[in-house]
């Protein structure tokens, strides 16, 4: 996943054009930060800068810069094909084409040893290098870099959203979407190309996304867009409702941190619904009622974090609405069997763009799946737009790419769909719908008394940072807490951590442990609590270090390698939110401690886009 920026503007803007692209890069860099780069038109030639690092690096190398330009691309890059070095960053050009890409195209050297061919030579080790030869391949027997693009892209496979400029048609931007997302952010005298609202909404909110298989043409007065026949089309204009608020850390070192202390609020704000309105299934979407009312079973499909959202609420779903639940790793999800006709796919996504969750969806549709629900923190983005039923998590804008108060808030999106269901399908009392709101309204609370625990848990990460691995346990619900938490430790400190159902402990892992091995243990007193301990006494007898979250109803006490903290008096509804926290808590004070990258670790990007 790469984040893509372009503007084509009015004469009189030429002084602003290329802060304004290398600004918005910095709205884009959480969509990868391997290189970054930009391009500017000056007087009929393309100069350019790329560098290795965020798009901070571009801004200060370009402080002394002055480019007068109508014409500009901008790229923030995830290493796809290319080591990450400056001359694989992009753009990427062929003469007087420019371009910059996101996605990761399948047959790139199939392309690049007929272009070779054809005397193209390449300076570069990424296949967007090919897409550039191609169009200018193209462009000299056509004369029109818009027919150019729409000859070259049905010689590309795989995925991409590219944007392209020549220096032939200096006002001229084109754009191609097959999978990644783009949008038009349509200003008065200048029009943007971004794969992001974030690029463009700091100067204009009405925006235009583009569908599969589009090609637009974009000046500073006009857009327009063909589809995937060639055919002129009009797309909807959206006002974008997103804020860049969220991109100041305020008071805190990090946004991570930031966004863990922020669950307290965005729990509160996913939940306020439910609180006004009871379980409805309006929550969810019109035709909601009639899809719950009929559906026999749920399929989850996910990645990643999203997909440990599913595996922890699975078996309260099933509690609760009475009906089986299986969860399905994106990737994972190739069915066999055609789908049951009342099974409803729930896809949960915190950024709605990740191409893994989205090509599960289309194979869903295949096997016969009518019905997709997306439970979706990012309002706009491709997957809910694509599904019959949404519901978002109001977790606000989440920057750090480790999810945190967005994971939160899924869970609590299943708890709500758990008993809306139960409440469709008549299975729900109204003494039980009576306490399920009483304890979602208490939640917000408990998550804040919950995180008033972090000095204990900074204690912990102190231990466990002079280790290599760590081993996370939890049983029923809660081993799938443990997996976030081993995600969280492993994806921001670089710990190598893996999590284990207790009870399998006996069955292999054992032999990891020793007297420095540390076990963080998710142990409520709520679920499954003996076979929880029966592991822990394994890991203390061999003289493994025991980390254990649990509650005063445990009886579980501290002793020489066991180290206890108590969660807050809370509803047995709450204890997976609040153990996450402190998992969370723990992983992110291991990174701050070995000096890690917090916000964007190190391979990561924060939206994957690409398979
Ligand atoms: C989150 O901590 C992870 N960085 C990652 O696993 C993420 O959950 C996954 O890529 C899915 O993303 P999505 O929720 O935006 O679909």
């Amino acid at each position: 996943m790469c984040g893509i920026q372009g503007i084509t503007a009015r004469r009189s803007f030429r002084w602003k054009i290329v802060q304004w692209v290398v600004a918005a890069l910095a709205y884009l860099d959480y969509r990868g930060y391997d290189s970054c780069g930009v391009a500017a038109l000056v007087n009929g030639k393309w100069v350019w800068l790329k560098r290795v690092g965020d798009s901070a690096v571009l801004k200060s190398a370009l402080s002394k810069t002055r480019w007068l330009s109508c014409l500009v691309l901008g790229h923030t890059r995830w290493a796809t094909q290319g080591m990450v070095t400056d001359r694989n960053a992009h753009p990427h050009f062929s003469g007087h084409v420019a371009v910059v890409h996101n996605g990761n195209l399948t047959n790139a050297d199939r392309l690049r040893t007929w272009l070779k061919g054809m005397g193209y030579v390449f300076l570069s080790e990424t296949d967007t290098e090919a897409i550039a030869h191609l169009v200018h391949y193209y462009y000299q027997k056509i004369g029109n870099l818009r027919r150019a693009v729409q000859l070259a892209i049905k010689d590309l496979e795989g995925d991409y959203a590219i944007l392209l400029a020549s220096a032939m048609e200096p006002q001229v931007l084109v754009a191609a979407r097959n999978n990644p997302p783009l949008l038009i952010g349509l200003g008065d005298g200048f029009n943007i190309v971004s794969s992001d609202a974030r690029g463009i909404i700091a100067l204009t909110r009405n925006i235009i996304y583009l569908v599969e298989g589009d090609v637009a043409e974009v000046t500073p007065e006009e857009v327009l867009i063909f589809n995937q026949r060639g055919r002129r089309v009009n797309r909807k204009i959206y006002v974008s409702l997103e804020s860049l608020g969220a991109l100041n850390k305020g008071r805190y070192s990090h946004f991570m941190q930031k966004e863990i202390h922020q669950q307290p609020q965005a729990l509160r704000n996913t939940i306020q619904p439910v609180l006004q309105r009871g379980f409805s299934p309006t929550l969810f979407g019109k035709r909601a009622r009639k899809i719950f009312g009929r559906l026999d079973s749920i399929l989850i499909i996910a990645c990643g974090t999203s997909y440990n959202a599913g595996c922890v609420m699975k078996r309260r779903i099933e509690s609760v609405a009475e009906v089986p639940v299986r969860v399905e790793i994106a990737t994972q999800y190739h069915p066999i069997l055609s789908a049951s006709p009342h099974e409803l796919v729930v896809v949960i996504s915190q950024s709605g763009e990740t191409h893994d969750t989205k090509e599960a969806i289309k194979r869903a549709r295949a096997a016969g799946h009518k019905y997709v629900l997306a439970i979706c923190n990012v309002p706009e983005s491709s997957i809910p737009r694509a599904s019959s039923l949404i519901f978002y998590t109001q977790a606000g804008m989440e920057v750090g790419v480790a999810s945190t108060k967005a994971f939160t808030a899924q869970l609590a999106a299943l708890i709500i769909l758990a008993y809306t269901i139960a409440k469709v399908k008549k299975r729900l009392s109204r003494t039980d719908e009576t306490s399920a709101l009483e304890s979602l309204r208490k939640l917000p609370l408990a998550a804040r008394r919950t995180l008033a625990l972090e000095p204990e848990v900074q204690a912990w990460a102190r231990c466990i940072v002079r280790r290599r691995s760590a081993l996370f346990l939890g049983m029923g619900s809660f081993y799938p807490v443990a997996q976030e938490g081993a995600l969280k430790l492993k994806e921001i400190s670089y710990i190598h951590a893996e999590a284990l159902a207790a009870g399998e402990l006996k069955h292999g892992s054992l032999a990891l442990v020793n007297k420095r091995f540390p076990v963080v243990v998710s142990a409520p007193s709520e679920e499954f609590l003996r076979d929880t301990v029966l592991g822990m006494k394994e890991v203390n007898a061999r003289g493994g270090k025991l980390y254990v979250i649990t509650d005063k109803a445990s009886n579980l006490v501290a002793s020489k390698n066991i180290r206890v903290i108590y969660l807050p008096k809370h509803d047995p509804l709450h204890a997976a939110v609040l153990q996450t926290i402190l998992m969370q808590v723990l992983s992110y004070w291991a990174a701050v401690m070995l000096k890690r990258n917090v916000d964007k670790p190190r391979n990561l990007a924060k939206s994957v886009t690409v398979s």
